[in-house]
């Protein structure tokens, strides 16, 4: 049988955790051959690796900060030397301060925006001409990038940015037959969940002002990106679509 990705090659950020190891299974289950790229939790990695192996799915561990220069460049050169193309990029990689606005340093907004915003926009501008017409750049936000949410300054405020440069590059690449999307998922319990100060008071908040009365899960964002990074979406461009059991229907 066909699958939806045979022959498209898949970087994800953040690729091997929480969110983003969704997206990384979801894209090799379709067929896809996928560079999961990944920052410090190596162990991590390597089980994600073992277990890819065991089900025959082509997922690919790099490991790489890619906010710092010179890692960012070995990431680049690993990509380099084991592929030409790239069909879809995903960033699913954040990082972030959990304080008040008023806590924060310039250290902790810099470290928040650098992989936030900064290393998405370094890849892009390093893969798009990697990328032939059909290709799909897809960045996963959150509501803070356009509401309040406790201690979430510093993260709002660079999804806010990633938001804006997306929609910039969308409408640029676009031309060239390049998809650019975001996906804002509501709510989803993972690792990134547990540096909340609030996390049991937020999650029970959460879920009683949510219509659907569940949680947003890996998978269903992972199903999200999927559409996206698919032929059927080729006239969706520069949007974000939020999949969040309707939280944010209400005033
Ligand atoms: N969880 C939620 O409730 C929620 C809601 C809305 C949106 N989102 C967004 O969804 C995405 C995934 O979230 P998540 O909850 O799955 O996060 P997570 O479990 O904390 O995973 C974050 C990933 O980012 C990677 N990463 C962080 N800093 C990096 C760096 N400097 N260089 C390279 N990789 C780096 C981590 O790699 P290592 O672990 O190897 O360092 C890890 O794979 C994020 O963009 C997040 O903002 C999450």
């Amino acid at each position: 049988m066909i699958k939806k990705f045979s022959n498209k090659t898949a970087v994800v950020t953040g690729g091997t955790r929480g969110i983003g190891k969704a997206i990384s299974l979801r894209l090799a289950q379709q067929g896809a051959r996928v560079f999961a790229l990944y920052g410090r939790n190596r162990k991590t990695a390597e089980e994600f690796s073992i277990q890819a192996k065991e089900n025959n799915l082509d997922i690919v561990a790099i490991r790489g900060d890619l906010t710092k220069e010179a890692n960012f460049k070995s990431v680049i050169d690993e990509l380099s030397s084991k592929t030409d193309a790239i069909d879809i990029l995903v960033h699913s990689a954040a990082s972030g301060v959990h304080k008040e606005s008023y806590e924060l340093s310039e250290r902790h907004m810099k470290w928040t925006f650098d992989i936030n915003v900064f290393a998405i926009h370094n890849l892009i501008r390093e893969l798009c001409i990697r990328m032939s017409p059909g290709s799909k750049i897809v960045g996963i936000t959150s509501s803070g990038g356009t509401r309040v949410i406790p201690y979430y300054a510093a993260v709002g405020a660079s999804k806010g940015a990633m938001e804006s440069l997306f929609r910039h590059y969308a409408a640029e690449l676009a031309p060239k037959g390049i998809n650019v999307n975001m996906v804002c998922p509501g709510l989803v319990l993972t690792d990134a969940v547990d540096a909340f100060p609030d996390k049991e008071e937020r999650l029970d908040k959460v879920l009683k002002a949510t219509p659907s009365g569940k949680l947003c899960t890996p998978e269903d964002v992972a199903s999200v990106v999927e559409f996206l990074c698919s032929a059927e979406s080729a006239q969706i461009v520069g949007q974000t679509i939020v999949i969040d059991g309707g939280k944010t229907l209400s005033s």
